[in-house]
């Protein structure tokens, strides 16, 4: 008896993506439905999830904003859907023309494609062209696309055993660091490709006046500064670049995500007149099937249009304080959990100590009904990077839910008693007990109900030895199905679930000793769900949760045994078959 989600997560994790397949389902993540403004429905349940994070810029003005679903239906409409690419394409050239407006004419030209990778590659290839020189200098940390130029730039470790070699002449700097910069550039860089704040590395704002000096040093080295503002332009730093904020101007800029409204694939670099130079010298050089198609470019113009009203800029710039202020205030709040908060604009993250409470904290809420995610590569910093146009009143309660669940998480970790969650848990968690009663006694109810202790198990009544092939799990309020196996041991029980798509291995152990006269209790439960580098993520969601259940498991077997003990005449192990109360 599969739900939907369920289904769904098998599925994808089977044809399409088992980790991210895995991590949508254990953090709870509902069934994608309508979306507008900064909700979107749970298609099953019905109920709206607030968004705390615009999906790494995508979603930056919301959800179907009205102005953008307007724009597609008056495209629809003219009938100019298809690019001929030999005619003129009116809202195209239109586009290129708003662009560099935007950039106040510095950066008059503009190529556009469809997604970021695909860009950054045209800026590298631009950079190239415009300096006859090969080298190109990113920073650690830097994510800047899936392509293989631009994996080469992030060049991690992880990516280059993978899939290296990866392309000569590309190096990295430390972010931040003038001197590594400046040592680093000689006459045979291209280009230095940089985010103006980090935002996979974890949100990271660089030190004042650094991209100043790094322009300088780009201009008198003969580099070209080129910047990727895929998650910082169009407005989210409070400017329509984030570059404006930093006093610079960059040779070449580069723009998607927001820039198709999060709806169309649109993406765009855009340059000075010497960087076009090679446009006009092999102008075959860079093309698209479908990047600028008339579709895009109508969104695009809108796109620019809703952030370049002040207005609308105004908005974010009120909004962006309130995160400052109260996240800093969280951060000092909770020094325990929360390691640093950092941000610019509408753009932050808090670092965690470590990634399973980053996980914890993520699955509350997402409990609560609030999304947001991790950073790519750095799943210790959950991100708060909201859609640009988030009411003040959502704004305000996704922060206090988020400023409840840490004040839980770490209520908890200082010892203080709180009913909230317990501080990340990763595999095994185990927990010994000792009981007043003789072990034969506890023996006898674990045999007669293996399960009693099985955090994941639906029914903890169920009775039995031996395999069962569609076994009613949950994790939290989910069902989940999968094969288990029952072992009843002279001093416990083993449990172990078969390989499927979630687990690699599922292990309940409880074991039961003599403790003089009375018992001690040993639950073991440990889990893979091969994850690789989001194992812990994971972890400290299902460590959370298999944790707080087998608490209350261990109470209720507990008082079990009590009223067992106290019950008149000899107490009766429980027959096979009957539920105990806490199912
Ligand atoms: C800063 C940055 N650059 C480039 C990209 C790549 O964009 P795309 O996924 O559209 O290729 C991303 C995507 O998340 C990004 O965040």
């Amino acid at each position: 008896m599969r739900t939907r989600r369920q289904r769904l997560a098998e599925t994808k994790a089977a044809h399409n993506h088992p980790a991210y397949a895995k991590m949508a389902f254990v953090m709870g993540c509902g069934v994608q439905g309508k979306g507008t403004g900064s909700r979107v429905l749970d298609d099953d349940e019905g109920t709206p999830y607030l968004a705390l994070f615009d999906q790494y810029g995508n979603q930056s003005f919301g959800y179907s904003h009205p102005r953008i679903v307007a724009a597609v239906r008056d495209q629809l409409d003219t009938g100019v859907l298809n690019s001929t690419k030999i005619m003129f394409e009116e809202v195209q050239i239109r586009l290129s023309e708003r662009l560099a407006e935007a950039t106040g004419q510095l950066l008059p030209y503009s190529y556009l494609a469809n997604g970021g990778g695909e860009t950054i590659d045209n800026a590298l290839k631009l950079a190239r062209a415009a300096t006859g020189r090969p080298g190109v200098i990113s920073a650690r940390g830097c994510f800047h696309g899936k392509t293989f130029a631009t994996l080469s730039a992030s060049d991690r470790p992880e990516h280059r055993e993978l899939l290296g070699p990866f392309m000569p002449h590309f190096r990295q700097v430390g972010f931040g660091d003038l001197d590594e910069l400046a040592a680093a550039l000689d006459d045979t860089v291209a280009a230095v490709l940089l985010e103006p704040v980090q935002a996979e590395a974890g949100v990271i704002v660089p030190p004042p006046g650094y991209l100043q000096e790094v322009r300088r040093l780009c201009t008198e080295a003969g580099a070209l500064l080129v910047l990727d503002e895929m998650q910082t332009a169009f407005g989210r730093c409070g400017t329509f670049f984030a570059y404006e904020q930093f006093g610079v101007t960059p040779d070449l800029v580069c723009v998607g995500k927001a820039f198709g409204g999060g709806l169309l694939p649109l993406s765009a670099v855009l340059g000075t007149e010497r960087v076009w130079e090679v446009l006009r010298v092999l102008p075959s050089t860079f093309g698209s099937s479908l990047g600028g198609n008339p579709l895009s470019c109508r969104v695009g113009l809108e796109s620019i249009a809703i952030a370049s009203d002040e207005a609308f800029l105004t908005g974010v710039k009120e909004r962006a304080r309130t995160i400052d202020e109260r996240l800093s205030a969280a951060a000092e709040r909770h020094p325990g959990i929360v390691t640093e908060h950092r941000g610019l604009g509408m753009m932050h993250g808090l670092e965690f100590t470590d990634g399973a409470t980053a996980g914890l904290v993520l699955g509350r809420l997402l409990e609560e009904g609030v999304t947001s995610t991790y950073s790519l590569y750095h799943p210790n910093v959950l991100r708060v990077q909201p859609p640009m146009v988030i009411s003040e009143d959502d704004l305000d309660h996704g922060l206090s839910v988020l400023e409840g669940i840490l004040a839980e998480a770490d209520a908890h970790r200082t010892g203080t008693p709180a009913d909230g969650p317990q501080a990340a848990e990763l595999s095994p968690v185990t927990r010994t007990v000792r009981l007043p009663h003789p072990p034969g006694r506890v023996l006898d109810l674990l045999h007669a109900r293996p399960r009693l202790l099985d955090p994941f198990a639906a029914d903890t009544g169920r009775a039995g030895e031996g395999p069962v092939a569609e076994f009613a799990g949950r994790l939290g309020d989910d069902a989940v199905v999968w094969a288990d196996r029952t072992r009843l041991h002279a001093d416990g029980v083993l449990l172990r679930a078969e390989p499927d798509w979630l687990w690699r291995t599922l292990e309940r152990r409880v074991t039961v000793t003599d403790d003089d006269g009375g018992s001690r209790l040993d639950v073991h439960v440990a889990w893979d769900t091969d994850s690789g580098a989001y194992e812990d993520m994971l972890g400290g969601r299902i460590g959370f949760l298999a944790g707080t259940r087998l608490d209350e498991l261990i109470t209720a077997l507990a008082a079990e045994l009590d009223a067992q003990a106290h019950a008149p005449g000899e107490a009766q192990p429980t027959t096979p078959g009957r539920k105990s109360a806490d199912t």
